[in-house]
């Protein structure tokens, strides 16, 4: 399939969607994740955010292998990497890290975004493992420029969590985003500089690092749907929706 490239028109629609998550990241949730809080409770706040902004939910009902997924947001827990489902009975605790990936559709466009919280203090090997995921994020955009091609960005982050000693998940990757939440082409963290297509104008691309603090490997539960570490360790996950405007990464889920 081709990578749709992106009007001016339409990546302001983009950003729109994105800018309801960038305000739940930085000014709705925070004062909300601290012990005692279930990730239920988490997700009900995002739902009723995102909709008091005219935009629907994006994860709700999106169709998995024994049923579709049943809430507003993906919170994964500790070894969780991705798709956790929000439930009462998963409630935070001191020295937790909850990852928080949320989808939004505002006038028939995505936004897409995840973000890694500290509950309480964690240790310094946990405050390691969000620093370097969100500086691979952060890497792993500002090689999204045009001239440059895919395996930049993958062989940027990966380099840059292995050198930290960490690993990079290699069973889900980034994405292009637009009128659809999954659009081609698929943006892997890890890979070789110069191969994958091009980089090009116009293009909306998430990019979102999940690294683990042991082993790459993940396994999934029974659910169908929450991905963790085999190992069970730790697990971070950071995600901004970018679009390519003259020549270099426009972040479209950064706070404006
Ligand atoms: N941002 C997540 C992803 O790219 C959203 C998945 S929605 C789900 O995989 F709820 F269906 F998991
Ligand atoms: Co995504």
């Amino acid at each position: 399939m081709a990578v749709i490239i992106k009007t001016p028109e339409e990546i302001e629609g983009i950003k729109k969607a994105n800018q309801i998550i960038a305000r739940l990241y930085k000014e709705i949730l925070p004062p909300h994740i601290k012990p005692g809080i279930s990730t239920k409770e988490i997700d009900k706040i995002v739902d009723d955010y995102i909709r008091s902004q005219g935009a629907i939910p994006g994860c709700i009902g999106v169709p998995g292998p024994y049923g579709p997924f049943p809430a507003a947001t993906c919170i994964s827990v500790n070894e969780v990497v991705v798709h956790g489902i929000p439930s009462e009975k998963i409630i935070l605790k001191e020295g937790d890290i909850v990852s928080i990936d949320t989808v939004t559709i505002l006038d028939g466009f995505y936004g897409d975004a995840a973000i890694t919280y500290p509950v309480g203090e964690i240790d310094s090997e946990t405050k390691k493992l969000l620093e370097v995921t969100e500086k691979a994020r952060e890497i792993g955009i500002e090689m999204a420029v045009v001239g440059n091609r895919l395996g930049d960005i993958g062989h940027a982050i990966q380099s840059f969590v292995e050198k930290n000693g960490f690993s990079v998940v290699r069973d889900y990757a980034g994405h292009g985003v637009g009128k659809e939440m999954h659009e081609d082409p698929c943006v892997a963290n890890y890979g070789r500089k110069g191969r994958g297509i091009k980089i090009e104008e116009g293009m909306v691309l998430a990019i979102e690092p999940m690294v683990n603090m042991g082993s790459y490997k993940i396994g999934m539960l029974n659910d169908g749907w929450t991905v963790v570490t085999r190992d069970g360790k730790k697990s971070a996950h950071f995600e901004h929706s970018i679009a390519i405007v003259n020549g270099k990464p426009l972040v479209l889920s950064k706070l404006d």
